[in-house]
């Protein structure tokens, strides 16, 4: 809610050089919160099924404890299936309320320089922004104005139209939006193979299927960063969106050292939890193969 603010500001007035709330539900309810929770809570789910299917297509490989990995395999790919295909809606909900509140974040995510009627969507393309044009481009005619208005023909706004010093650094937001979209369609193909192979019972022995499972582990952990970064970079130059620019919000009372320092604090913590989660993961899937070496694993049933 507050990251939702800082893009899409609402429920305040200015006072002086101060915003003061005037209505606290237009501010927590301000217009990106819905979708910005809806669609990081679906990656969360996208995340944890793709971890799960991930973890237990390696145990089906190893023939590790395979009953259980069968049936978390199955529990994972359904939950991912759904989760895929409603974030297809969901980030499409997402971007159009872009479009409509941050316009000039949604002309560096598409690329788009000039206005344009009837604006095409990028499949893939080299974007100059020096030269304000994208080359080698391979693009969908009248995607994108439909997508954002249910119109072919719609104008969508481009940078052009706004000056220069209002941009987001173009390529990092384009380059990092593509391909959240590209790997969203690719889990939703991927998911409903598995779901294809999961109703003919042929997923449990599947070693391209589980092989790929493995490599997908990660991919939506990358994925998120990826939408993070398009958020985030996607509202520069602003902290607040047209309100307050980044440049100067900071703060003349905490010194440079001490937000630093705070800031290395932050990622020493972070490195150790993740040192600390794949040390239990680690020895949790350790536990998995010494059951199999005892003999204690369950038969296989698949
Ligand atoms: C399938 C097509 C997808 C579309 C159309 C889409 C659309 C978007 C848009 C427009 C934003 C930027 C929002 C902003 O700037 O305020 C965004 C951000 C984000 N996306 Fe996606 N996305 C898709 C798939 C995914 C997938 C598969 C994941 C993760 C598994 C994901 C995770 C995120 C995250 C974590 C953010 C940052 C948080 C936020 O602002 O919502 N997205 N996405």
């Amino acid at each position: 809610m507050a990251n939702s603010w800082m893009q899409t500001p609402a429920g305040y007035h200015i006072v002086g050089s101060r915003a003061e709330l005037t209505n606290f539900f237009q501010a927590v309810f301000n217009p990106s919160t819905l979708p910005r929770y809806l669609h990081t809570i679906d990656a969360s789910f996208i995340t944890g099924a793709f971890f799960v299917v991930g973890i237990s297509a390696w145990m089906l490989l190893k023939n590790r404890q395979a009953e259980m990995a069968g049936k978390s395999l199955r529990i994972g790919l359904v939950v991912a299936v759904i989760a895929c295909v409603v974030q297809l809606f969901l980030g499409h909900y997402h971007a159009v309320q872009v479009a409509n509140t941050q316009p000039a974040k949604l002309a560096a995510m598409e690329a788009v320089f000039e206005d344009e009627q009837g604006a095409s969507l990028l499949l893939f393309g080299l974007v100059d922004p020096e030269n304000r044009t994208v080359n080698n481009k391979i693009a969908v005619p009248y995607l994108l104005s439909w997508l954002i208005t249910g119109e072919p023909h719609a104008e969508i706004k481009g940078l052009n139209s706004f000056p220069e010093t209002d941009w987001p650094p173009v390529k990092v937001v384009f380059y990092s939006y593509r391909p959240m979209i590209i790997l969203g369609g690719a889990f939703i193909l991927f998911t409903l193979w598995g779901l294809w192979l999961l109703k003919g019972g042929t997923v449990y022995n599947n070693r391209l299927f589980l092989r790929l499972a493995m490599i997908a582990l990660p991919l939506p952990f990358i994925v998120n960063q990826l939408g993070w970064i398009t958020a985030e970079v996607g509202r520069q130059p602003w902290i607040v969106y047209g309100l307050l620019r980044t440049a100067d919000a900071a703060s003349v009372n905490v010194p440079a050292a001490q937000i630093l320092a705070s800031l290395v604090m932050f990622v020493l913590i972070y490195i150790l939890l993740l040192g600390l989660w794949i040390f239990l993961i680690a020895k949790e899937l350790k536990s998995v193969s010494d059951a199999n070496v005892n003999g204690k694993e369950v038969a296989s049933a698949w």
